[in-house]
Parts: structure tokens; C-alpha cells; sequence
């Protein structure tokens, strides 16, 4: 079984509990992300956008909003040719306001899931993975899309174990 995990998450500032901002030399996302894949193996692919968002986070997050709002779908850095030798996908994302970044929702809906097995991993600061798997089932058509993994992400780095164990269990299943 070929496995290919994908994550898309944001170094710089972030919002930590107690609505301090604090600066992160790795996104949540992207550790919970080397985690899986280290514990299971296969590839991995980073989501970047062509873009750099506003480094202020408080800024940030309405230009986040406004994509949203108007649909914006971010050109990415690059793009796998195609995901046809995986079976199997751990899709890693931070929930933006209670869904899928638009990068991710671009990326997704580049490809053809057919027969894909899905498994959404979401990082937040509380609302968990909100309306993201529904988008993600409704995007990717024919996909067997579980149920998301949710993550807080300030949490991340205490549950790398747990993490790990938890993924090695998925593929084995
Ligand atoms: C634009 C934006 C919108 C967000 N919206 C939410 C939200 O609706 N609910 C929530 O619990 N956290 C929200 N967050 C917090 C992130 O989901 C959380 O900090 C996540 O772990 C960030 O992952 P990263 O460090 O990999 O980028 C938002 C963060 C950003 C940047």
C-alpha cells in the first residue's frame, strides 16, 4: 500500500491559548505531518502557495477570510503530476475558519481521488475540524473520506507518540 502524506500549515506567528501570539519555527500541522510519515513511511508533500501571507498574524487572518469569501484558490510552488501509485492519503491542514484553507481546497480539487482512501488530520486552536471533512467528501468524489483526526495544535508537540502510534494503526487496519 503506497502512502502519500500531503500537509499545508503556516511557521511564523500563531495564536496560542490565552490569545497570546507566539512564533513558531514550524507550523502544528507540519509537525503532526513528519510525525505520520515518519511513523508510516511513504512520501510527503508540502502544500506552499506562490503568495506570502501577511507575516502579522491578526492581519493575516482576514486576508485568510477574504479568500474564503471570494473563493480564491492560491497558486501553489508546485504540484505532484499526478496521485495515481497512492492508495492512501493523510490530508494535513489547519482548520481556517471552520474549514479548509483555500490552498488545500485547491489542491484538492486538482486530482482524481477515485477509489482513494482518505484520512483528514486537522490542527486548531478549539473548534476542531468544523465543515472540513464535508467539503473534503464533497471534492473528492469516489474517495473513502474517515472521519478527521483532530489535533489542537498547541497540543502537537506532546502528542508526537501518540501521533505516530495512532497513524501506524490506520495503515495497519
Ligand atoms: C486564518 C486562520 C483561521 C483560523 N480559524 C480557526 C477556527 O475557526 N477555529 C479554530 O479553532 N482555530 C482557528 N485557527 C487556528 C489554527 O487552526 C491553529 O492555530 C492551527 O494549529 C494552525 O496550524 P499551523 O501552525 O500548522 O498553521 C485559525 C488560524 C488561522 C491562521
Amino acid at each position: 500500500m503506497a502512502v502519500l502524506t500531503v500537509y499545508f500549515s503556516m511557521e511564523g506567528e500563531t495564536i496560542a491559548p490565552g490569545m497570546k501570539i507566539v512564533n513558531l519555527k514550524k507550523g502544528h500541522t507540519a509537525v503532526a505531518a513528519e510525525a505520520i510519515q515518519s511513523a508510516v513511511g511513504g512520501d510527503i508533500f508540502e502544500i506552499e502557495t506562490v503568495k506570502t501571507y501577511i507575516a502579522d498574524h491578526m492581519k493575516m487572518i482576514y486576508e485568510a477570510k477574504e479568500e474564503l469569501q471570494k473563493g480564491i484558490r492560491p497558486e501553489l510552488k508546485k504540484y505532484p503530476e499526478s496521485l495515481d501509485s497512492y492508495d492512501t492519503v493523510f490530508l494535513c491542514y489547519p482548520n481556517w475558519w471552520n474549514t479548509l484553507p483555500m490552498p488545500v481546497l485547491g489542491f484538492i480539487e486538482r486530482y482524481d481521488w477515485n477509489g482513494k482512501h482518505i484520512i483528514p488530520v486537522n490542527t486548531s486552536e478549539g473548534s476542531g475540524a468544523g465543515r472540513s471533512v464535508e467539503k473534503i467528501r464533497e471534492v473528492c468524489v469516489g474517495a473513502q473520506v474517515e472521519e478527521a483526526c483532530k489535533l489542537r495544535g498547541s497540543e502537537v508537540d506532546k502528542r508526537i507518540a501518540q501521533i505516530k502510534s495512532w497513524a501506524k494503526e490506520k495503515v495497519s487496519s
